[in-house]
């Protein structure tokens, strides 16, 4: 059991990949609260995990307000009692060529992939600090690094994401707290379903694995980066992607 006793907040857990980080969060032994903006799937999936005996918890949150947030942090120490590990997981799209994206779909996606970061990680620091230990895993990813035809909005955020995982890393490493980043390529959820088969089939044909991503396979590297194996590896962005752009 790497995460034995461990209390983690997924937030995005209600589907895709935090879905598939909730599941294997709690094989490891941990205690999870998904935080998501869907009620329903979030509902279902702690119907689920309690029934096999696992401790899942959901508040409905929409981490791209702040109030929202708080609240997520005081059901988690009142459900749990303390926090141990942060999964900013939860993002969005929304897709357009630079020539058509409105302002408001380039503030929309900075809104939950940028300041939803930021207000998560904010909210859970005074209980990491006060117990001077704590993982916090950030969600980048191949866009942010390489850029993506129809991601201005998108692209921005992940790149983003990368140069707080590094600043917060220097912030936070004397306190005992490592902040790591994930970089996952194509992976098979909503987000990917929702490109043109056309643009599908164009990037996996980049890939050196010549396939998408699987949730698990992400929900994998979040695992390892929020379990003692990880302890000394801090700033760092794990690409997980098969291989896209080297
Ligand atoms: N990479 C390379 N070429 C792309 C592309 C991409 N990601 N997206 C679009 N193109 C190409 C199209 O194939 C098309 O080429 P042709 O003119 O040769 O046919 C050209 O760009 C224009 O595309 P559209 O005709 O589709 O233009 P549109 O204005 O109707 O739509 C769009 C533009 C909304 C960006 C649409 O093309 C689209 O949804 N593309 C996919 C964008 C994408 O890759 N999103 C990733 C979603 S998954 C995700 O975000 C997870 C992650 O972290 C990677
Ligand atoms: P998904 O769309 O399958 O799941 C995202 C979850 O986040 C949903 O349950 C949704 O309800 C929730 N969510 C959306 N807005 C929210 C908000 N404001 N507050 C709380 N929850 C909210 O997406 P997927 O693919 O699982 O993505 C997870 C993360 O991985 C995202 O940060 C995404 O940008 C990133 N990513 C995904 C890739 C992919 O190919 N699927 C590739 C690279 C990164």
């Amino acid at each position: 059991m790497r995460l034995q006793h461990k209390v983690a907040i997924i937030t995005g857990g209600a589907k895709g990949i935090g879905e598939a980080a909730v599941k294997r969060f709690t094989e490891e032994g941990a205690k999870v609260v998904i935080a998501d903006m869907d009620e329903a799937a979030g509902n279902v999936l702690v119907q689920t995990l309690t029934a096999e005996g696992k401790d899942v918890h959901f508040v409905k949150t929409n981490v791209a307000d702040r109030e929202s947030v708080a609240q997520l942090v005081a059901e988690t120490i009142d459900k749990f009692g303390t926090i141990d590990i942060l999964i900013n997981n939860a993002g969005i799209t929304n897709d357009a060529m630079l020539t058509k994206m409105t302002a408001e779909q380039f503030q929309k996606v900075l809104d939950v992939n940028l300041t939803g970061v930021f207000n998560c990680t904010q909210a859970v620091l005074p209980t990491l600090i006060e117990k001077g230990a704590g993982k916090i895993v950030n969600t980048s990813s191949v866009s942010g690094t390489y850029g993506n035809v129809g991601q201005t909005n998108y692209a921005a955020t992940k790149a983003a994401v990368i140069g707080m995982t590094k600043t917060w890393a220097k912030e936070l490493g004397r306190k005992g707290i490592n902040v790591n980043a994930v970089a996952p390529g194509f992976t098979r959820t909503d987000l990917v379903a929702k490109m043109p088969e056309k643009v599908i089939e164009k990037m996996t044909s980049v890939i050196a694995q010549q396939r998408l991503g699987e949730p698990v396979e992400i929900a994998n590297a979040y695992l390892y980066l929020a379990s003692g194996e990880s302890n000394y590896v801090n700033g760092h962005v794990l690409h997980v992607d098969g291989g896209i752009m080297m």
